[in-house]
């Protein structure tokens, strides 16, 4: 059985609420439940983590590598634009991450636009709400089975 990680940034405690018209009005807790069941349908478990705090989400990202969690959905909200050591914590660990936002970054703030995860991240999928994280497991999934028959 494959290992995913469903790991959400700051102010993503907030759907539902936050800016809906960008976010839409599900919540956290629907996200969290829709990705477990349909990671249970393709016989993968999924973990779920949120922080609103840098060093939490670090300190998630080395755990997962201890763990031989096999890949990991990652919405790193605001620090997607600025947290080299968010991206350092990607880098260190041999686990692929793919970068999912629920808004299309590329239409909005210029500020926005930018990622410095994405480099060290496996891919990235934006602005298809979350069904974003959907594809994003189907992804790791589908890409751990391609390495597991290389073997
Ligand atoms: C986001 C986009 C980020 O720019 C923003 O700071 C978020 C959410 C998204 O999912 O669209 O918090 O990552």
């Amino acid at each position: 059985m494959q290992h995913i990680l469903l790991l959400n940034g700051p102010n993503l405690n907030r759907l539902g609420k936050r800016e809906p018209d960008i976010y839409g009005s599900e919540t956290l807790e629907d996200l969290e439940s829709r990705i477990i069941a349909k990671g249970r349908e393709l016989g993968a478990s999924v973990s779920t983590f949120q922080s609103n705090h840098e060093g939490e989400l670090i300190d998630r990202l080395h755990l997962a590598a201890d763990e031989e969690i096999d890949g990991i959905i990652f919405n790193p909200g605001a620090f997607t634009h600025y947290s080299y050591a968010i991206r350092d914590a990607v880098a260190s660990i041999p686990v692929p991450v793919i970068e999912v936002h629920i808004s299309n970054v590329h239409n909005r703030e210029p500020f926005r636009e930018h990622s410095v995860i994405a480099p060290v991240a496996a891919g990235q999928i934006a602005g298809l709400g979350f069904l974003g994280y959907d594809f994003a497991l189907q992804a790791l999934i589908h890409k751990q089975g391609k390495e597991e028959s290389n073997d």
